[in-house]
């Protein structure tokens, strides 16, 4: 069942590092995770966080970067025609491959409007649109305005957020357009660099900010950064601190995705996955914990104490990034630049994340219906931006929190599992192993040979018991959604029930295609 048409390929191995890197490297390093690091205690979830990272991140890195190459070597670039590859006796494990076409595109969705936002804010920044605004009441009604989650005398209806979310997505589709090589790659290329000169300016203005407050002289940098670094051990003992940490972990590494496994995919037979995959994870942790931990918390925690950032953060995942943020930059010298620096690294790094997402996708249409990139991105175009109207005009209704839930947390732990499973199990782990070192520049650690085989698996079944145990019941009966918002959470559950078995059925479609040419 071998692909004839030619595949699209990487131009340089800095080209895959910096697309992969840029991948993972999103709104979740920026926003996500300061939002989540404070949520759970500051200290007490980076314990959890890193142990997530070391066995379960790193290991799921490693086999996303191999199972892809392996696959693309079959022509195909999405999980189900990868999952297929290695085990070709079972029937339907192509189906559970479905889960890393419909997770990448079911973030896409919200992603990108979440995205446009921070472009939009670029400009406000750089324009001044908020810059006299100087309490937290007011950077947030001006938000919900945006937004249009109110009127208000700063925005009436969704006219302005609705022109970003068009000049967003219309920017995705044009990158996507141009290939993996031309389109992706050049992008990331430049893009990753620009992003992180802008953190590391931000950085550096943030630990020369001192203790500003002078009735308040505890809340300086170094208690800032104490507030994450301080090791918390009591956390431990919360499985949901773990689940939170772990979840972060997949969200952030793009792991558990199915866009590591697309992009491998147009990797050669010979090339490194080891040293590749590290490389991004590394890039991705500098960005996640250095920068994205370094820039919003301690700037939240000098403003407005230990006490108050809690509460910011566990008031909604966007506060921190979209009211305290520019809030406190406008306290300072040069607000409007430094405002600008924060909203657009926020947008270079959702969008080499949201063409990664769409990525899956459009390979499936390409590998598995011969489709040409042209026709590919169309299809996937309209489709999306059909969907996306949800996210952008229900946002109140909660539809954004639904979709994260599913699309974000769920289905990457539930497609982690099944990876690892075919990798350990019917891969077998010893074929496995000389898969992962073909072409590479390092050799892993032996001691991941035993992580991989038995603590990985364990880990991500833990957090499956864990999650089905603690939070399954209220979830499917929306126990913690209001009367008012249940018929839109319900419309959009089973809008993804549909989008899911349309996928069933055309890998279906695909494979009973294929199977008649090969007979042929
Ligand atoms: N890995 C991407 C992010 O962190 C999806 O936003």
């Amino acid at each position: 069942m071998q692909n004839s048409k030619k595949r699209n390929t990487w131009g340089s191995r800095l080209g895959i590092i910096m697309a992969v890197a840029g991948s993972a490297v999103g709104l979740g390093n920026f926003l996500r995770f300061p939002a989540k690091a404070v949520c759970n205690g500051g200290g007490a979830f980076m314990i959890p966080y890193f142990i997530s990272l070391l066995l379960l991140g790193l290991p799921l890195m490693w086999i996303e970067w191999t199972l892809g190459r392996f696959g693309g070597g079959f022509g195909h670039g999405t999980a189900p025609g990868i999952f297929h590859s290695v085990w070709r006796k079972n029937r339907f494990i192509k189906y559970f491959g479905i889960i890393g076409i419909f997770g990448p595109l079911v973030i896409f969705i919200y992603y990108v409007y979440i995205e446009s936002w921070t472009l939009a804010y670029s400009f406000f920044a750089l324009f001044g649109k908020y810059g006299k605004l100087a309490d937290q009441a007011s950077m947030q009604n001006f938000l919900r305005g945006f937004q249009g989650l109110e009127n208000n005398q700063y925005f009436q209806g969704l006219s302005i957020a609705y022109i970003f979310f068009l000049i967003t997505f219309i920017l995705n589709s044009w990158i996507i357009f141009h290939g993996i090589k031309g389109g992706i790659e050049r992008f990331c290329k430049w893009a990753m660099p620009v992003l992180f000169v802008f953190g590391c300016i931000l950085l550096a203005r943030v630990v020369t900010l001192g203790a500003p407050n002078p009735a308040q002289p505890d809340w300086n940098v170094s208690n800032g950064f104490g507030f994450l670094w301080n090791p918390d051990f009591s956390a431990l003992k919360s499985s949901h601190v773990w689940l939170e940490a772990a979840g972060q972990i997949f969200f952030t590494l793009s792991v558990g995705i199915g866009v590591i496994l697309t992009y491998a995919s147009y990797l050669s037979k010979g090339d490194d996955v080891v040293l590749s995959g590290l490389t991004a994870t590394a890039t991705n942790e500098f960005a996640e914990v250095i920068l994205g931990g370094s820039i919003i918390i301690p700037t939240a925690f000098i403003f407005f104490g230990p006490n108050n950032i809690r509460a910011i953060a566990q008031s909604g995942v966007f506060n921190l990034g979209f009211v305290t943020m520019p809030l406190v930059l406008n306290k300072l010298p040069f607000a409007q630049l430094f405002g600008f620096f924060w909203f657009f690294l926020l947008f270079l790094a959702g969008i080499t994340s949201s063409v990664s997402l769409a990525q899956p996708a459009i390979a499936f249409l390409e590998d598995e219906f011969n489709l040409s990139r042209k026709k590919a991105v169309l299809i996937f175009s309209i489709l999306t931006f059909i969907l996306c109207q949800g996210a952008v005009f229900f946002l109140k209704n909660g539809v954004v929190d639904e979709l994260d839930f599913w699309g974000g947390t769920f289905f990457l732990v539930l497609f982690a599992t099944i990876e690892v499973i075919l990798f350990v199990f019917v891969f077998g782990m010893e074929n496995a192993w000389d898969e992962i070192h073909k072409g590479a520049d390092m050799k892993i650690p032996a001691i991941y040979k035993f992580i991989i085989k038995y603590i990985t698996p364990l880990f991500l079944f833990f957090i499956l018991v864990s999650w089905f145990w603690q939070e399954w019941i209220p979830i499917i009966l929306m126990k913690n959604i209001s009367l008012s918002d249940r018929p839109f959470i319900l419309v959009t559950r089973v809008l993804l029930i549909l989008a899911f078995l349309i996928l069933g059925v055309l890998v279906k479609i695909a494979w009973k295609n294929k199977t008649k040419v090969d007979n042929r």
